[in-house]
């Protein structure tokens, strides 16, 4: 153009001088579409000639190179794995649209009463009265997870948690995995709890991989998202990719630069969040008003030698029951100062949460129980401050 632009359209157009090609960190591209040179490249990008993007639900650079770390990440070391990864809008977008992508209307899928409070929900006001029915089992017996395979040719995925809430369970991925191997069904592990540096589940042919990066990915309490991590790249793109482009369930590039930074730190916050944690479990397991305390690293923890075999580390995730119910429970948590009453997980502060009073008002008490969410019943998420604070916290607390 060589006519003098006029103010309003200096204002408006974008200044494409001055754009540094190599900037150290990602970039945040905060742009809802992608320009194309000319018509010919329009029609190349379309067509599927050349590579480049589009519009942003489609794809977006900065998230893209978010989803191939997290695909790196649970791919790291894990013989021939090469794995794919899609960043959703949430831990709940990714669910939905793997299941989406891949089970319909007639299919049933296999999978445990202690999931996440909200995939609980998902899958029996959603999926349920779109045919698609959870059938809830105990995923740790690998004997009745083949009898229920064997007896009902519906069954086409099983969807396990592990660690799970919140008594800290954990299933045999291996089993998961060889058992949905032999019956020919997809299996799926939400990983969030534990994180691709404490437990891969690919090293055990587990097919699909969730995360809420919400938590520990991202461990700074501050962003949605989510990934579906497939150890079939190719099918991922095939299958699952249309989905989130058409029920628009992608992640946004803010969120997603914000947990690449959360990323970088993700191992060194492990390591002092399964610190802090076993630290905590056992000091709490010697107070007298403490009932039980759940938390794989625990030697007396059921699912101790499963979690020991299966994961690097165990978490900073703990429960523990107080006697008295919820009267002690209330008065507990009344006295809290130094941890934060939040109802999340995951990030570099200390949060705790009385699920009977909380997440869980609206339970009834035996379906809760029988999930071991008792009146007593403190959930923690460890932070990664110093050990003293936390514990002086919760010693006053329980004083
Ligand atoms: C284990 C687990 N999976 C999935 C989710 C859902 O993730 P989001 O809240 O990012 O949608 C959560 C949320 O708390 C969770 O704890």
């Amino acid at each position: 153009m060589t006519q003098k632009m006029g103010f309003t359209s200096t204002c408006v157009r974008e200044i494409k001088e001055n754009r540094t090609t190599d900037p150290h960190i990602l970039p945040l591209y905060a742009t809802s579409s992608f320009a194309f040179t000319d018509i010919d490249q329009g029609i190349r990008i379309f067509s599927g000639e050349e590579q480049g993007h589009v519009y942003g639900r489609y794809g977006n650079p900065t998230i893209e190179t978010v989803a191939s770390k997290i695909a790196k990440l649970e791919g790291h070391d894990v013989e021939g794995a090469e794995p794919g990864c899609i960043l959703f809008s949430s831990g709940m977008s990714a669910i939905l649209s793997l299941i989406l992508g891949t089970l319909k209307s007639g299919d049933k899928l296999l999978t445990q009463a202690n999931l996440y409070g909200g995939t609980t929900e998902q899958f029996q006001k959603i999926l349920a009265p779109n045919g698609i029915k959870p059938v809830f089992s105990n995923l740790s017996d690998p004997e009745s997870i083949e009898l229920q395979l064997k007896s009902d040719s519906s069954i086409k995925m099983i969807y396990g948690e592990s660690p799970a809430n919140p008594t800290l369970s954990c299933i045999d991925l291996k089993n998961i995995g060889l058992l949905a191997k032999k019956y020919q069904v997809i299996s799926v592990i939400d990983n969030t709890f534990a994180t691709p540096y404490l437990q891969k589940p690919l090293q055990y042919d587990i097919d699909f991989i969730i995360h809420s990066t919400t938590k520990y990915l991202n461990g700074h309490g501050n962003s949605i998202a989510g990934a579906l991590v497939a150890k079939d790249a190719e099918f991922l793109q095939e299958r699952i990719w249309p989905v989130m482009k058409l029920a628009g369930t992608n992640a946004n590039p803010w969120d997603a630069w914000l947990l690449h930074n959360g990323l970088k730190t993700l191992s060194l916050r492990m390591d002092r969040h399964c610190q802090n944690a076993q630290k905590l479990a056992e000091a709490l397991q010697a107070e007298q008003s403490v009932v039980k305390v759940n938390y794989p690293g625990l030697v007396n923890h059921p699912d101790h030698a499963l979690a020991k075999k299966q994961m690097r580390g165990f978490s900073g995730m703990l429960s523990f029951e107080l006697s008295g119910g919820l009267q002690h429970g209330l008065s507990f948590m009344r006295k809290i100062s130094f941890c934060k009453l939040a109802p999340t997980l995951g990030d570099v502060d200390t949060l705790i949460l009385h699920p009977a009073s909380m997440s869980h008002l609206n339970i009834p008490r035996d379906v809760r129980e029988a999930q071991g969410i008792t009146d007593g019943l403190i959930r923690l998420s460890v932070g990664i401050e110093d050990f003293a604070d936390i514990h002086q916290d919760l010693t006053q607390a329980l004083a």
